[in-house]
């Protein structure tokens, strides 16, 4: 059996302290597959700097590796480009705040434009063949908006995702978030939810990446649907 690689990006501002990354870790840690290699960024870790926004100025001035990455030896997104291009299933994690995901995950998804960009713009075709997931957090409300939103921008970069791709667990909508944690680390049902999300998408990734029968392997291209390029 081929070997696969899973990452996790966890954007909660509180790092491996917040509920998000304990969730995330549990699930990683339960994945039964002797075949996988697991690594989890902590994207609170890194110093990233936030994106410049070349693309407003001119599109073809936002390219891969950024410009950031390029001239800014002390940014390291760099080890967030490498990671995903180096993973066959990418598991994004984000709190919800206001009914939106973390600054981190705004941050991240702003640099990944470049990896969009590449094939929307330049007819590159960077992200290929990899499986997307997502783990969302939060106290009251707000993840089915949050998930279609992260769907979105992740499918135009090229993430494939697999039926009900995300887990999702809110707490109680009052204000007593302290006893999030318990709740969290005692019941079951909330670590199957996220223990699944991590297995559904390597099972996932299994089947579509490489053919269970002959062991070809997918190579697809998808060639962006954008058709106004700029010359
Ligand atoms: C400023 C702020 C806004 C929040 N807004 C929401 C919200 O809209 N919906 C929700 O379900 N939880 C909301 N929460 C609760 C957090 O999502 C929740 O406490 C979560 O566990 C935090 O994740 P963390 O442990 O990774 O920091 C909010 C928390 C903060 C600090």
């Amino acid at each position: 059996m081929e070997k696969l690689k899973i990452l996790g990006i966890c954007t909660s501002g509180r790092g491996k302290n917040s509920n998000t990354y304990f969730l995330m870790k549990r699930s990683f840690d339960n994945l039964k597959d002797e075949n996988i290699e697991k690594e989890i960024i902590v994207a609170s870790e890194l110093k990233l700097r936030p994106c410049d926004h070349h693309y407003s100025i001119n599109a073809r001035m936002c390219v891969h590796p950024c410009l950031i990455t390029q001239t800014d030896p002390k940014d390291e997104m760099k080890k967030i480009y490498d990671g995903i291009l180096g993973a066959d299933v990418v598991i994004f994690s984000t709190p919800i705040y206001w009914g939106n995901h973390s600054q981190l995950m705004q941050l991240i998804i702003e640099r990944l434009n470049s990896l969009e960009n590449a094939n929307s713009v330049y007819h590159q075709v960077i992200i290929k063949n990899k499986i997307g997931a997502l783990m969302i957090l939060g106290h009251e409300d707000g993840y089915q908006h949050v998930a279609g939103n992260l769907m979105n921008f992740l499918t135009e970069m090229g993430l494939i995702f697999p039926p009900q791709a995300y887990g999702a667990w809110v707490g109680e909508s009052d204000e007593n978030t302290k006893a999030d944690r318990g709740k969290i680390e005692n019941d079951e049902k909330i670590q199957e939810i996220f223990n699944d999300v991590s297995q559904n998408a390597v099972n996932f990734a299994r089947v579509i990446l490489a053919c269970p029968a002959c062991g070809h392997k997918l190579n697809y291209e998808h060639i962006s649907k954008k058709k106004n390029y700029i010359k």
